[in-house]
């Protein structure tokens, strides 16, 4: 995002906010509530989007070193991230390739040699095999190559490792990437380091929780007595960048911005900026740092949610500890709002009360991001 952009899009909203007015799409839509219930079609968002398209598998930061490892799922596959000797990233399907083991069971985790809890085969951080115990005898002539661990496609890229969860795939990163990537680099997330970190289950459609955040016209209602006094009523604009969105989420403090001094604006001193990118994961970059929510979806009705703090590498330390856990906190807080109410939606929507979701037209991201989950679907 350049200057021109910030201080327009401070503009827009500050014009708005002036006459009274708001951002407005041209329709009401509905969204029929199978999206959020039908078995059937979590199969399909999960085999079409989440195992098929770039996901953010990790921070940079969470494999900060040579030999550092993570294990996760993805789409329902299991993963293991590696830091190889030459500091590139790795991903490979967690699956020991003798006869299927769970290769690595820790989380996470320092080395560059894993071997397999039933018989030991052993590969290294590159995936390559290189111990299989009684070799000569038992599997003569075995070709190593053939058996190196199953690798996904995957880059490093805004400080963020992105991982396709198909051995087969064949992404294209950067048609993917290009409609955000000015605004990925501008949000500069390859300077922050992990402040602070929650994961938990919530009973609730991941879709849902993507909406949640796509809006403003719930904050001074929901969040009345936590975030919602620093923000004007129902106010926010977004744009569609490619497949992912940014909102802008204006504070208060834009209704003092003088005309006259725009050269001299900020957008992130005066409005908080959401990147959703596409499927599951929402940056929403505050004055000096970043709140970064990842949904892996576990069912139609149950998404595993990860909030995490981002904070400048060079501030997290320990004097600055204190000031971190405390603005995690209020994140938490206030998405603990969020959820109470996504969790309560699902269960309506279990009722059979409604057939559909209404968008009004203060909600039309909502709307577009579920035209783009249905074009992945088609
Ligand atoms: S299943 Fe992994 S070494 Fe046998
Ligand atoms: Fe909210």
């Amino acid at each position: 995002m350049d200057r021109a952009l910030e201080i327009s899009l401070l503009q827009e909203l500050k014009g708005l906010k002036e006459n009274g007015l708001f951002f407005l799409d041209d329709n009401v839509q509905s969204s029929p509530v199978e999206r959020y219930l039908c078995a059937d079609r979590f199969e399909r968002e999960r085999s079409r989007i989440f195992r098929r398209l770039p996901i953010i598998a990790a921070h940079a930061g969470e494999l900060p070193e040579s030999g550092s490892f993570l294990t996760r799922q993805f789409g329902g596959l299991p993963v293991l991230l590696t830091r190889d000797r030459d500091g590139a990233v790795n991903a490979f399907v967690n699956v020991c390739r003798h006869r299927g083991a769970r290769l690595v069971g820790e989380d996470r985790g320092c080395k560059h040699s894993f071997s397999c809890p039933y018989h030991a085969w052993t590969w290294n951080s590159s995936g390559a095999l290189r111990g299989v115990p009684h070799e000569k005898p038992g599997f003569p002539d075995l070709d190593r190559e053939a058996f190196a661990l199953r690798r996904l496609p995957a880059v490093e890229r805004f400080g963020l490792v992105w991982v396709v969860a198909d051995p087969d795939g064949t992404p294209d990163f950067d048609a993917f990437l290009d409609p955000i990537a000015g605004d990925l680099a501008w949000a500069g997330l390859d300077m922050l380091g992990i402040a602070a970190s929650d994961t938990f289950t919530l009973a609730a459609n991941w879709k849902l929780l993507v909406e949640g955040g796509l809006e403003a016209y719930h904050f001074k209602v929901t969040h009345k007595d936590t975030i919602g006094p620093h923000f004007p009523d129902n106010l926010s604009s977004y744009e569609m960048l490619g497949s992912h969105i940014r909102s802008v989420l204006p504070r208060t403090s834009i209704a003092y911005l003088n005309a006259g001094d725009a050269e001299g604006w900020s957008i992130r001193d005066h409005a908080n900026v959401l990147y959703s990118v596409f499927p599951a994961n929402q940056f929403l970059l505050m004055q000096d740092h970043v709140a970064w929510v990842r949904l892996h979806p576990h069912s139609s009705g149950h998404t595993e949610v990860q909030i995490t703090t981002l904070a400048p590498a060079a501030e997290i330390t320990e004097s600055r500890s204190e000031h971190w856990q405390r603005n995690h906190k209020i994140t938490s807080l206030t998405l603990a709002e969020d959820f109470a109410v996504n969790e309560a939606v699902q269960a309506g929507l279990e009722s059979g009360a409604n057939t559909v979701l209404t968008f009004g037209r203060y909600e039309g991201a909502l709307h577009r991001f579920n035209e783009e989950v249905k074009k992945f679907l088609a």
